[in-house]
């Protein structure tokens, strides 16, 4: 029968055995999967996994030195790499969709494989790919494929030449919490909704600019505390904010404004292929609203996306 801890148990007895004293690098994201595979390998292996944590520039309000602190308090041998102004530069200008999840695809490869250079004599890639992560990558080729490039599975560059160890890829998502749960890791991790790789950059439709990022990191930051503060974080499967590069008409005190939009998403899903708009209580979109409009300079209208997917998908690009 399976449980976390005979599960926990068998792996890092079989990581322990396959890497010997080798070393491992491993790319933390802050999400779940990661965190759970970074923890494992540490109880198999300790100092001799490397985690790297990129901050992209593209993440959520503050989340960079939040989850960095967290993980070095779960006493992992974590570096932290500010990239920021590489991710941002290279998507200056840049429109569609593909091609923003190209580039930051392509500048991750290019500064995790830099900061993997600094370890001496690394021989192991760690990943946190689950069992649907290997199903969906089987099925690349099929029609859905070229709707979205997931970027999360067989990323790995060539060049770097090393293998690949995934403790995780027997397991569906429900299994890796439970398992977290049970190597100890902290609720705020293990909770978290999923979060796309390319972060924020596909949730400012069009070009992306420092600024954007700026309004759409304070929005979202003031969204996501008033899902915790009522409770709803929990009942939502995924939600985030997106900027709408849209101006419209408004009024503050006597002025008019014309400012952008931020549309709230929220929805239930079991994975991710479907999911259905989640009913948030008035009250509280009047809440998010009134403060979203309030505190947040650049914008004056905040809309409730109620579609669900399909046909719509659960990001905006
Ligand atoms: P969609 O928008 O396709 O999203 O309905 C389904 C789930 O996938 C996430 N998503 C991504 N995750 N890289 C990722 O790592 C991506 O390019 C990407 N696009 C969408 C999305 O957040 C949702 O959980």
């Amino acid at each position: 029968d399976w449980t976390p801890d005979s599960f926990i148990e068998t792996t890092i007895s079989s990581l322990k055995e396959k890497i010997g004293n080798d070393k491992v690098v491993l790319g933390l994201s802050g999400g779940v999967d990661s965190s759970v595979a970074a923890v494992l390998l540490h109880n198999a292996i300790g100092k001799n996994l490397h985690c790297i944590f990129v901050d992209n520039g593209l993440l959520r309000k503050d989340e960079y030195t939040q989850v960095l602190d967290s993980y070095q308090h779960m006493g992992l041998n974590v570096r932290g790499i500010d990239a920021k102004d590489r991710f941002l530069s290279q998507l200056a200008g840049v429109k569609d969709p593909e091609q923003k999840r190209k580039i930051i695809g392509r500048v991750f490869i290019e500064v995790f494989d830099d900061a993997a250079h600094e370890v001496q004599d690394v021989s192991w890639l760690g990943q946190g790919t689950i069992y649907p992560d290997v199903i969906e990558s089987v099925s690349v080729n099929g029609p859905s494929a070229t709707i979205k490039s997931h970027h999360n599975v067989g990323g790995l560059p060539d060049f770097m030449k090393l293998k690949v160890v995934e403790p995780l890829n027997t397991l569906f998502k429900d299994e890796v919490r439970k398992v977290g749960k049970a190597l100890g890791i902290d609720d705020v991790i293990l909770g978290r909704h999923p979060f796309p790789g390319p972060g924020l950059a596909i949730r400012i439709l069009g070009d992306i600019t420092a600024e954007k990022v700026a309004i759409l990191q304070e929005a979202d930051a003031i969204y996501i505390h008033n899902l915790k503060a009522s409770g709803w974080y929990d009942k939502v499967w995924q939600a985030g904010a997106i900027f709408l590069p849209v101006q419209s008409v408004g009024v503050m005190g006597d002025e008019r404004t014309y400012e952008n939009v931020i549309c709230l998403r929220a929805v239930g899903s079991v994975d991710g292929m479907t999911a259905d708009w989640s009913h948030l209580p008035y009250e509280l979109l009047a809440k998010i609203s009134n403060d979203i409009i309030n505190n947040v300079k650049g914008i004056n209208r905040v809309v409730y996306d109620i579609s669900s997917k399909p046909p719509a998908t659960i990001e905006w690009e």
